[in-house]
């Protein structure tokens, strides 16, 4: 039976792809802080393994995933926090990188180290870490270092044959997005997150992003000059 480990699974895009994957016929191991919300996946699986921890906590990390394997982890967790234009709250900024940049860091640690040759790895990252977005300075920047890491790890992990992918999301309706206050283009539902992500994942796609329309905007934006990128986005958040 293949085996899918992923953290994030209490919550939105990661808790419909552990229903996605249980349905179909996977074993797996689903990690979050919310043990009741973790609970309500076993209620509708038997082929489901609850595994609650803090991916800050290093020491917790280690003693949850300690022995634990998978042919294929979905590092999923995270969170956004938006600063109040241009306040530098140093706090926020280290609870949003520890979640979304450490928080992976952990778990890859414990980890890699237990998977066989021909796993993979998927690390969750955004298309926000494409342009940079006013407000987003944190969760752009957190997103933007797991990205970088990926590539970079993707590189030393051939040996190893353990591969890497990178997923960078558009807007997915969840409870993370549903506290935004500005509008979100082309935001689509969390199964078809969960569909772009299993086929990606399936295809043994080394990186990408969805939807397809908005990530090419992103991507084309992301090669204007500085001075039209600050234009356009302004124009975004306005
Ligand atoms: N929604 C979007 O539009 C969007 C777009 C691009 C990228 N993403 C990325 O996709 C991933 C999932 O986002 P989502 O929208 O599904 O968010 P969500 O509904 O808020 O779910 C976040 C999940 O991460 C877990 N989590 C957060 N901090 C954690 C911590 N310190 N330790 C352990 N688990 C932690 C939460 O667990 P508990 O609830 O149990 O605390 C929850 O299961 C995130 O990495 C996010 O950045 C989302």
């Amino acid at each position: 039976m293949k085996r899918v480990l992923i953290t994030g699974a209490s919550s939105g895009i990661g808790y419909q792809l552990a229903l996605d994957y249980a349905a179909d016929g996977w074993h797996v191991t689903a990690c979050g802080r919310n043990r009741a919300k973790l609970e309500t996946l076993r209620e509708k699986f038997s082929n489901m393994v609850l595994c609650e921890f803090d991916i800050t906590d290093l020491a917790e990390t280690r003693r949850a995933l300690d022995g634990k394997s998978a042919n294929l982890v979905i590092l999923c967790a995270g969170t956004c926090e938006y600063l109040n234009h241009g306040v530098v709250e140093a706090e926020k900024v280290h609870r949003v990188m520890s979640a979304n940049f450490s928080g992976p860091v952990n778990c890859l640690d414990v980890l890699l180290p237990q998977l066989a040759p021909g796993s993979r790895v998927a690390l969750v990252g955004s298309t926000a870490s494409l342009v940079p977005l006013p407000r987003a300075e944190a969760y752009g920047a957190s997103k933007a270092a797991l990205t970088y890491f990926a590539r970079s790890l993707a590189q030393d992990l051939k040996r190893q044959q353990i591969a890497i992918s990178l997923v960078q999301p558009g807007f997915v309706d969840t409870p993370l997005t549903r506290r935004n206050d500005f509008a979100m283009p082309m935001m689509i539902n969390v199964g078809q997150a969960s569909r772009y992500i299993r086929d990606g994942l399936a295809k043994g796609k080394a990186e990408f992003a969805f939807p397809r329309l908005f990530s090419i905007i992103l991507r084309i934006t992301s090669r204007l000059p500085n001075a039209i990128q600050r234009l356009l986005t302004q124009q975004i958040a306005r």
